[in-house]
């Protein structure tokens, strides 16, 4: 009978020890035991970008990368996406059920009753420049809901918890069409809580003179499914700053404008942004070959291309082709498709990204999409933001109420000088 343990021999002093695997993982704690002498501190595991560390255990969101699987609390993305909205998925991700008809109404009702954010906002807002970059105005007015909300300081107080949780679902959005009304210096469109979460959202961005804002239900549907594909994604990058910061007990509002942060990253987030101006660059299906061998010999990378977790076809990217043709239906062909299509097929035939096992990334099309849309590339980011929020709401959540979870403060490896005198600044070289 195989035990569930792992036994190590420290070549370096001839002892071994055994330590329990539980759920495939050892506890890196465990391996302080090796030591060198009574005085050693104890070995610790090196593992820069996190390759190979679970930080948390989670019962949020599965991924498999090889096999291309993506779960929230159990049910396939694609049948989450062919049948919730995403207020159905928020709370699926945060309470780990679906949830009855009465509570999906009760629940929208609260979210709608929240999207009304402080009037000083408003007055924040007009400080930023016009051309600021809008993920920076979105994390900026995130971190200034904390100035309004002080009482949400008390993270371990669920029924506080549970209110920010409906203040930030609510707000999200309309600080989101806030910051791009005013990068259009358009007057702002207060929420109307009559109107389901895409159409109000849609309104705040689109509303001009008329008395009611009529969105297309093509594109509102698109919309919210783009919002369930991003609700959660285990513990990537920005989803690791949630709780690392979360970790020090910082009040959500704080917390989630690291995320955001963390989140509007050219290697993250920030990436959808970047595959359109890449699109931009390379301009026509005949400049892809060329552009390709520029990707292959380290030039630049091709974006939307590649992820840690995936080395299998992205199950969001294969969702978002499907969405982009309905849109397309409703807006007309976005030109950008037939290059990124075209550029796909040469990335998924050709051996660099073959044997690198590259694929399109959630970031791929989405662009596409938001542009054939009517949004400018730089909103792209914010628009992942709004869909992530669920997400990194339930794993703030879940760090709070997991009795194994401290302040994140992970070891370094010290390779710098060992102790000296310091130096007059007179006697320092040049
Ligand atoms: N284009 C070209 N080559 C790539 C790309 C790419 N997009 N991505 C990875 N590679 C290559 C690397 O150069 C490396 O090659 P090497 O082994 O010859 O050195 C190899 O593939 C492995 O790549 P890593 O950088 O080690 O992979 P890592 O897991 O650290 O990075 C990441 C993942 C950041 C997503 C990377 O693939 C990337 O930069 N992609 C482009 C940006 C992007 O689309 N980001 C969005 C990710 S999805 C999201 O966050 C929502």
């Amino acid at each position: 009978m195989p035990e569930d343990t792992l036994t190590i021999t420290d070549n370096r002093t001839g002892i071994s020890c055994t330590v329990p695997v539980k759920n495939g993982a050892i506890r890196a704690m465990d391996l302080r035991q090796l030591k060198t002498s009574p005085d050693d501190f104890g070995m610790v595991t090196y593992d820069p970008a996190f390759m190979n560390t679970a930080s948390c255990e989670s019962r949020i969101t599965f991924i498999d990368g090889d096999k291309g699987i993506l779960q929230y609390r159990g049910y396939p993305i694609d049948q989450l996406a062919e049948n919730c909205t995403y207020l159905e998925v928020a709370y699926l991700v945060l309470h780990g059920e679906l949830p009855t008809e009465s509570q999906l109404h009760g629940w929208t009702q609260e979210v709608a009753g929240q999207t009304a954010v402080p009037e000083g906002i408003e007055r924040i807002l007009q400080g930023f420049r016009q051309d600021a970059h809008p993920m920076s105005v979105l994390a900026s007015l995130v971190a200034a809901l904390s100035t309004f909300y002080p009482e949400a300081k008390n993270v371990h107080d669920s029924a506080v918890r549970r209110v920010q949780i409906l203040r930030l679902l609510g707000q999200l959005p309309t600080l989101a069409a806030y910051t791009y009304r005013h990068s259009l210096g358009l007057p702002l469109v207060p929420p109307d809580a009559s109107l389901t979460y895409p159409e109000n959202f849609l309104s705040m961005l689109w509303k001009k003179s008329e008395p009611y804002f009529q969105a297309n239900p093509v594109l509102a549907r698109a919309l919210d499914v783009l919002f369930i594909l991003h609700a959660d994604h285990e513990q990537n990058c920005s989803t690791n700053a949630m709780r690392s910061i979360g970790s020090s007990l910082a009040d959500p509002y704080m917390t989630m404008a690291g995320a955001i942060a963390a989140l509007s990253g050219p290697l993250h987030g920030g990436a959808n942004e970047e595959v359109l101006k890449m699109l931009d660059v390379i301009g026509s299906t005949d400049h892809i070959p060329a552009y390709v061998q520029k990707v292959k010999s380290g030039e630049c990378k091709l974006m939307g291309f590649g992820h840690r977790v995936y080395k299998n076809y992205d199950p969001r990217a294969r969702i978002i082709k499907r969405i982009a043709e309905q849109v397309f239906e409703v807006t007309g062909r976005n030109p950008k498709l037939d290059i990124a299509l075209a550029l796909e097929k040469i990335a998924l035939e050709d051996e660099y990204f073959v044997k690198r096992k590259l694929y399109p990334n959630v970031d791929f099309y989405s662009g596409i999409i938001y542009q054939a849309m009517g949004f400018q590339p730089d909103i792209f980011t914010v628009l992942f933001a709004i869909g992530r929020n669920a997400g990194w709401l339930a794993q703030w959540q879940e760090l709070l109420t997991d009795p194994a979870q401290k302040i994140a403060r992970p070891r370094q490896v010290f390779l710098g000088h060992a102790r000296r005198d310091f130096v007059p600044i007179g006697q320092r070289g040049a």
